[in-house]
C-alpha cells in the first residue's frame, strides 16, 4: 500500500507567484504519475486553494485529472467548506448531511481516515465534541485493519516562530488525541498547514507534517539548487514494519507552462478526476 501525500498547494490565480503555485502543482503530479511502483492513491492534505473560489478550484481539479491514482482531498483554513465539497462533489465521499468534511475510505488494507480541523474564528485548528463523536464512529466502523489519518492541521507540537501548537486549545488537540488513540489502530498521522517538514508523535502514534507544494510559500531552510523544486512524501504501508516515508523532490520541470490565462474551468477535465 502506497500513498502519495501533497498539501498547501494555495492555488490562487491572480496572485504575483500564481504561475509558479500552478507549475509546482503541475510538476508534483507529473511525477507521482512517473513514480515505480505507483502509488494506491494520492491524498491533499488541504489548503488546495487559497481564496476558495470557485475558478480556483477548477484549475486544481483540472491538474488533479491528471492524476493516475484515485485522488481525496481534505480541507485546509484557505479553503472553503461548501466550494470544495461542490467541486470535489462527484468524488462521494463527503457525507451530505454534515457539514464537517471527514470520511472514511475502504478500499485498502489501511484504512484512510481524512478528518476536519477548520475552524470558523481562525487559521488555527480546532476539533469539537461533535467531531471526536464522528472520529470514534469513524474508526470503529471496521475493528481489523491498520488505520492512516490525515489532517490539514498538525495535531502535535510543531515550533513555527514563537508558536508550538496549531489548535486554537490545547484541549481541542487533547480530546483528538484521546480519540485516534482509542483503537489501537491507527498507525500514523500525516498533515500539512505549517509549510515545513516535521515529525513527532500523538500521544504513541507517529505522526509528520509535511511541507507545501508550493515553493514560494514554503519555510525553512533549502539549498539554493532546492529553490524551485517541490517536495511531496511517499507513506509506504506493510504489515511487518507498518509505515516508512520517503520525501520526494520533484526533479523535472512541468511539460508546459502554464498563465492564467489557461487558468480557467475545464468541465471535461473535472469529470475526469479518479477518486476511486
Ligand atoms: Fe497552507
Amino acid at each position: 500500500m502506497i500513498i502519495a501525500q501533497i498539501s498547501d498547494t494555495h492555488l490562487a490565480l491572480d496572485a504575483p507567484d500564481a504561475d509558479r503555485r500552478i507549475q509546482d502543482f503541475e510538476s508534483t503530479i507529473a511525477d507521482i504519475n512517473a513514480l515505480e511502483p505507483a502509488p494506491d492513491v494520492i491524498v491533499h492534505t488541504g489548503d488546495i486553494v487559497h481564496h476558495g473560489r470557485r475558478d480556483e478550484y477548477a484549475r486544481a481539479l483540472a491538474i488533479l485529472a491528471k492524476a493516475r491514482a484515485p485522488v481525496h482531498v481534505l480541507a485546509g483554513n484557505k479553503d472553503n467548506r461548501s466550494t470544495l465539497r461542490e467541486a470535489f462533489s462527484g468524488c462521494g465521499y463527503f457525507e451530505p448531511s454534515s457539514d464537517f468534511l471527514d470520511y472514511a475510505i475502504e478500499d485498502h488494507p489501511v484504512r484512510l481516515i481524512a478528518l476536519d480541523t477548520l475552524s470558523s474564528r481562525s487559521n488555527k485548528g480546532d476539533f469539537c465534541p461533535e467531531r471526536v463523536r464522528r472520529l470514534i464512529r469513524l474508526i470503529d466502523a471496521e475493528t481489523t485493519k491498520p488505520i492512516a489519518v490525515f489532517t490539514h492541521h498538525p495535531p502535535f507540537e510543531v515550533t513555527v516562530g514563537p508558536d508550538r501548537l496549531h489548535f486554537e486549545t490545547s484541549e481541542a488537540m487533547a480530546e483528538l488525541r484521546r480519540a485516534l488513540q482509542h483503537s489501537g489502530r491507527v498507525v500514523a498521522v500525516f498533515s500539512g498547514h505549517v509549510h515545513r517538514a516535521a515529525a513527532g508523535h500523538v500521544g504513541s502514534i507517529p505522526a509528520t507534517v509535511m511541507p507545501s507544494v508550493a515553493t514560494t510559500l514554503r519555510r525553512g531552510e533549502y539549498p539554493a539548487q532546492m529553490m524551485r523544486r517541490p517536495i511531496y512524501q511517499v507513506h509506504r504501508f506493510d504489515p511487518a514494519w507498518r509505515v516508512a516515508s520517503e520525501t520526494r523532490i520533484v526533479e523535472t520541470a512541468p511539460s508546459s507552462a502554464s498563465t492564467c490565462d489557461d487558468a480557467r474551468p475545464r468541465a471535461e477535465a473535472v469529470q475526469s478526476v479518479s477518486c476511486s
